[in-house]
């Protein structure tokens, strides 16, 4: 007997790249691939008591930033451990953002960088036209102007927690194909790279120009890896067009996942 045909099932073999295979379902992290909405809404949203008994400050800064983000508590938690990590192992380089919302873990990283650059692009009209790819792990087709915010938004946010003034922080406005391919060229070494501009052909720009900036033992976090068709789809084939192993990522939760740039 076959698998029963439901709409996961057909949209995921449609656009499953092949070198691409959903994260095993045994690992303690990953709850399931993909995730069933009303599991999607039940992952904590809030630091957990046991944070603010530790760590107020890192709890505060998570409250603070929460209605800037998308990011639930479990993904916003593991960014900063990840940046944390960068500066614990001593890698060296910028932390860079590609699709930044409304600044809310943006800001997560400018907290933790410590002396480093900060470079977070965003075009502040939402994404652009989606393409065949850009369909949810739910089968929703994406659309033009998704996830828009104003840099408004993020300078106040960065202005309420006292960042405002970082020089090292710097936001470029405009879509992907305008900014990062120019600043690239001026970019130095990349510690960490967050990608979540959702899209296509936005995580294939970011891919090309950004990759390759990334250090050795350097981080890759891509948020959407699970959720958004698009984003696996660009990161995998960026891979395989290069003739390059897909790196094992690590999974925080049902679309959240990272790697380390091969060491
Ligand atoms: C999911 S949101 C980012 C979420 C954000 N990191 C947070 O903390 O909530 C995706 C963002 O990517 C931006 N974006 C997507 N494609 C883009 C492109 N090609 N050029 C510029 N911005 C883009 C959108 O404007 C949107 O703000």
């Amino acid at each position: 007997m076959g698998r029963r045909w439901t709409w996961t099932r057909f949209i995921r073999g449609r656009f499953e790249h092949p070198c691409w295979s959903p994260p095993p379902r045994s690992r303690p992290l990953h709850p399931g691939w993909p995730l069933p909405r009303q599991q999607v809404a039940a992952l904590p949203l809030r630091p957990p008591l046991s944070l603010w008994l530790r760590h107020p400050r890192r709890a505060a800064l998570f409250v603070a930033v929460r209605p800037y983000t998308m990011l639930p508590y479990a993904r916003l938690s593991h960014l900063y451990a990840l940046a944390d990590q960068c500066n614990r192992e001593r890698i060296p380089g910028a932390f860079v953002q590609c699709g930044i919302y409304r600044g809310g873990s943006a800001a997560v990283l400018a907290a933790t960088a410590l002396n480093r650059p900060v470079q977070l692009f965003d075009s502040f009209q939402g994404c652009p036209s989606p393409g065949p790819d850009d369909v949810s792990m739910h089968g929703r087709h994406g659309e033009a102007g998704e996830a828009a915010a104003s840099m408004a938004d993020v300078q106040g946010l960065l202005r309420r927690l006292d960042m405002h003034r970082n020089p090292l922080v710097t936001i470029y406005p405009g879509w992907f194909h305008d900014t990062i391919p120019s600043a690239a060229k001026e970019m130095g070494p990349l510690a960490l790279l967050h990608l979540d501009g959702d899209w296509f052909e936005s995580t294939k720009v970011c891919m090309e120009h950004l990759y390759p900036l990334v250090v050795s033992g350097g981080i890759v976090y891509a948020d959407d890896m699970g959720y958004w068709l698009g984003t696996k789809r660009a990161i995998a084939e960026y891979f395989v067009d290069r003739g390059m192993e897909m790196p094992a990522v690590q999974w925080v939760d049902h679309t959240g996942a990272w790697w380390r740039k091969g060491c």
